[in-house]
């Protein structure tokens, strides 16, 4: 018996994790395990009555689980930012996830907008950084009169630049990007010992050539890292060149390793070249702690209770949490079930069909039970 904590969040959240539960119900049907799932009711809703982002409670519940199965969070009706990283990001941070495993993988049967390009030439794995760069938090802004901050970042305009801050600007913010020795060794590590196991090439992406502090660390310790897995071939990418070879010649990727930040742009780019949002999962991976699993889009809050939201980014996420569980069988079986919705055309709007949320949740479940 598998616990597993499973939290619906916002919009489309709550209808796409259902879904999920089925299928990997059903998996378990066939594999002979069983999951018993605790609902945790975190996001907009009980933030608007209570002001309750993630509490103590929450992260000290949460923990005792190996994984936990995430829809997506954020409201129109919350400011931008709030749920976002008092809830997700929160989660990803307490427990130090620092894997954001994203797959790039065009099913068979699936429209890629790149011509030309099949599910032969679509097939690589996005290593996130998941727990440093910019997304660390270290950030102000502040207004001319705020004199104390002003101190600070008048020094370093006229260290740097020679600039007169206060004559030169009404209103200043910045934000700080970190990059630790040991936080770029272990997701590093894993990506390397991700690409042992598959073609075993490595191509690292950042923007060294101008944020030269923080990726520059990034690159030597990349650069140290390589010499301990000669097996594996590598290559330095600068994030703007990435997103042009995605889209040129997605063939010659394997294994991506990145920061935080570029990890988070370059896997929507890389979602719509495997088909779309609605198909793009993704792991938050602490390999001896709690992971979550997740599709990498968010809460669509125009599809909210509509029956319309495509299941199968969370769906191809609950295969990458029976990995995580040992489930390497079920995992494989999970994929097979989705591409087997797809050549039946039993599937969403976004992907040409007619099939609700719960009737192509429905299918693939079948599907499971009936390999
Ligand atoms: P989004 O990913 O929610 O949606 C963008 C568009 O992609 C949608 O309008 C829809 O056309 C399509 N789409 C996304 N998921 C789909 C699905 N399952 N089926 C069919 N089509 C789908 O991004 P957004 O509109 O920029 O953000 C909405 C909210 O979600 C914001 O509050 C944002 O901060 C939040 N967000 C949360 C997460 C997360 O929880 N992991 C990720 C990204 C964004
Ligand atoms: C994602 C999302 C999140 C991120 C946001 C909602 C905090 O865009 O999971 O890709 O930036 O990581
Ligand atoms: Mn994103």
């Amino acid at each position: 018996m598998y616990k597993v904590a499973a939290i619906g969040g916002d919009g489309i959240g709550p209808e796409i994790v259902a879904e999920g539960k089925k299928v990997l119900e059903a998996a378990g049907e066939r594999f002979n395990f069983e999951i018993s799932w605790t609902d945790f009711d975190i996001g907009a809703e009980r933030y608007l009555a209570t002001k309750d982002l993630l509490t103590d409670e929450d992260l000290a519940e949460l923990r005792k689980f190996k994984a936990i199965y995430f829809g997506s969070i954020g409201d129109p009706r919350v400011q931008p930012g709030v749920l976002e990283k008092g809830i997700l990001l929160a989660i990803r941070f307490s427990f130090d996830q620092y894997v954001n495993l994203r797959p790039i993988k065009l099913l068979e049967g699936v429209a890629t907008p790149l011509a030309n390009k099949t599910s032969k030439d679509i097939d690589f794995v996005v290593v996130r950084e998941n727990t440093e760069d910019f997304y660390v938090g270290i950030g102000s802004r502040f207004k001319k009169h705020q004199k104390k901050e002003l101190e600070v970042i008048r020094h370093l305009y006229s260290v740097k630049f020679g600039l007169d801050i206060e004559s030169d600007a009404e209103e200043i913010a910045y934000q700080i990007g970190v990059i630790t020795r040991e936080g770029a060794r272990r997701v590093q590590t894993y990506a390397f010992e991700l690409a042992e196991k598959r073609r075993k090439k490595l191509t690292s992406v950042d923007k060294a050539n101008v944020l030269s502090d923080v990726y520059g660390l990034w690159r030597d310790v990349f650069s140290e890292t390589a010499k301990k897995y000669p097996g594996v071939s590598t290559e330095f990418n600068f994030v703007d060149a990435v997103t042009m070879w995605f889209v040129k010649n997605p063939e010659w990727f394997d294994v991506v390793v990145t920061p935080n930040m570029f990890g988070d742009i370059i896997t929507d780019l890389g979602a719509m070249i495997q088909g779309g949002l609605g198909l793009a999962p993704g792991g938050n991976i602490n390999p001896k702690g709690t992971s979550m699993f997740e599709p990498i889009h968010g809460s669509a809050p125009k599809y909210k209770g509509m029956d319309v939201a495509n299941p199968i980014a969370t769906i191809w996420a609950g295969s990458l949490l029976l990995d995580h569980l040992g489930e390497y069988e079920a995992a494989v079986a999970v994929v097979s079930a989705i591409e087997k919705s797809i050549k039946d055309g039993i599937v969403t709007k976004d992907l040409g069909g007619t099939a609700g949320t719960s009737h192509a949740g429905s299918y693939i479940a079948e599907c499971v039970r009936r390999e």
